[in-house]
């Protein structure tokens, strides 16, 4: 039609590529994924490895420098976070300005947003000094918002990082603790989070750190352009998946249909209902994190002590799921979002909360994204062409003659 024939004139050829089902938009040396065979790693090194063997700092580490660090530099950086885990007093009236009742996840993107301007010596995006500092302020201080935006939805009182405790520790007694009571940090708990955050850690170009890095393409600064990460991760398509899945397991358990009927529902795509937590852009074969954690799903939830019938509704609809037609055709599997959402109930942690755990997790993979981006010389600003299947060009007519 004319709107491709005009683009044709102009421009010369343009790829419509809806969702950019197969159109890269950058290299990156962070993380390869092979989605037919299942293999995800982080700087080259296979991610059960770095599941089994890491902690989430050392993998923050990795994918934002891209080395595993030596014990000192590990140190170093620990320090340097540590130092940074505090929030401006000033910063605390901002969560005041919300309803009791606020989804933490838009407050948590609307603080980061907000840490530009409590921090503008870290908005440089060129200061080679800024970027790291702004680097460290965000990784150390995501814990300490997400877990205000926790305890105002609770109404409970804010408390203070406790630096004697590392990033994980420090946010549970944060989100959990009291002021002034003593909290031990149960370290299953702790381990499990940590683990959890170094499978969320990095996922290449998927739809939040894609966001991040086209806003950070105009050369918006760091805080802003994790803002918009959060935003975009929000959705139940993306990180909001893993809330999806647990209203969805706790709906079968409290309706009269068993876990039979309800993936009938799905197949027959009544009112458009999707099994939540199954299927992948990128993964054709099984989501590595999603065998990992649903190999320590069990181990957890019976080490926290908990036994929670939604595990067995999700079991149950796995195995439908792997052995009828209309998951087996369209290669659909348990993605990370399918098991975590019951790890999050059993550690304490509201349906609401999940999503905001995604994003802890995220973060490095975000900011490591944001600064290979900037830091290559062939980087342009992002901006898609697309299709016009508009009106042609029409005379306008006055008010009266419409
Ligand atoms: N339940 C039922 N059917 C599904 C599902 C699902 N979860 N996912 C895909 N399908 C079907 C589609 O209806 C489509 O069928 P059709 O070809 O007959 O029309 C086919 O499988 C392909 O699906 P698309 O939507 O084209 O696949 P796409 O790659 O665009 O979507 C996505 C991937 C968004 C993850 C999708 O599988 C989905 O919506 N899953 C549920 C939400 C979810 O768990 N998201 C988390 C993803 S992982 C993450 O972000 C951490």
């Amino acid at each position: 039609g004319f709107g491709i024939s005009s683009l044709l004139s102009t421009s010369g050829y343009v790829t419509l590529d809806p969702g950019f089902t197969n159109t890269a938009s950058c290299t990156s040396a962070i993380t390869y994924i092979d989605g037919d065979q299942g293999i995800l790693r982080y700087r080259g090194y296979p991610i059960a490895d770095l599941a089994e063997k890491s902690t989430f700092l050392e993998v923050s580490y990795l994918l934002i420098y891209g080395e595993l660090p030596s014990a000192t530099q590990l140190e170093d950086f620990t320090t340097r976070i540590q130092r940074h885990t505090l929030l401006h007093e000033d910063f605390k009236r901002f969560f005041d300005g919300f309803p009791r009742d606020a989804h933490p996840m838009p407050v948590l993107s609307a603080a980061v947003s907000a840490l530009g301007t409590f921090y503008p010596d870290s908005t440089s995006i060129r200061d080679h000094d800024q970027v790291e500092l702004a680097t460290v302020r965000l990784l150390a201080k995501l814990p300490t918002i997400a877990a205000y935006a926790y305890k105002k939805s609770v109404g409970q009182p804010f408390l203070y990082p406790d630096n004697s405790l590392g990033l994980v520790e420090n946010f549970l007694r944060m989100t959990f603790g009291f002021p002034a009571e003593p909290y031990d940090v149960d370290p299953v708990l702790a381990k499990a989070l940590d683990l959890l955050f170094i499978l969320h850690a990095d996922h290449e170009q998927n739809c939040s750190t894609s966001t991040v890095r086209l806003v950070g393409s105009g050369q918006a600064n760091l805080f802003a352009s994790v803002s918009a990460g959060i935003h975009a991760l929000s959705g139940p398509l993306h990180g909001g998946a893993n809330s999806a899945v647990l209203e969805m397991l706790e709906e079968i358990k409290n309706s009269p249909d068993g876990p039979d009927t309800f993936m009938n529902k799905v197949k027959n795509r009544e009112g458009g209902v999707r099994l939540m937590g199954f299927g992948h852009r990128v993964y054709k074969n099984y989501d590595p994190r999603a065998a990992i954690i649903k190999k320590t799903a069990d181990d957890i939830l019976r080490g926290l002590g908990v036994n929670d019938p939604l595990l067995d509704i999700a079991l149950r609809l796995e195995e439908i799921a792997l052995n009828d037609d209309y998951f087996i055709e369209r290669k659909l599997y348990p993605n990370v979002d399918f098991y975590t959402g019951l790890i999050y109930k059993a550690m304490g942690f509201p349906t609401k909360m999940f999503t905001v755990l995604f994003a802890l997790g995220r973060l490095p993979g975000w900011i490591a994204q944001w600064r290979e981006m900037t830091e290559d010389k062939q980087t342009k600003i992002g901006r898609p062409r697309q299709v016009y299947i508009g009106a042609p060009e029409r005379p306008y007519l006055g008010i009266s003659e419409r």
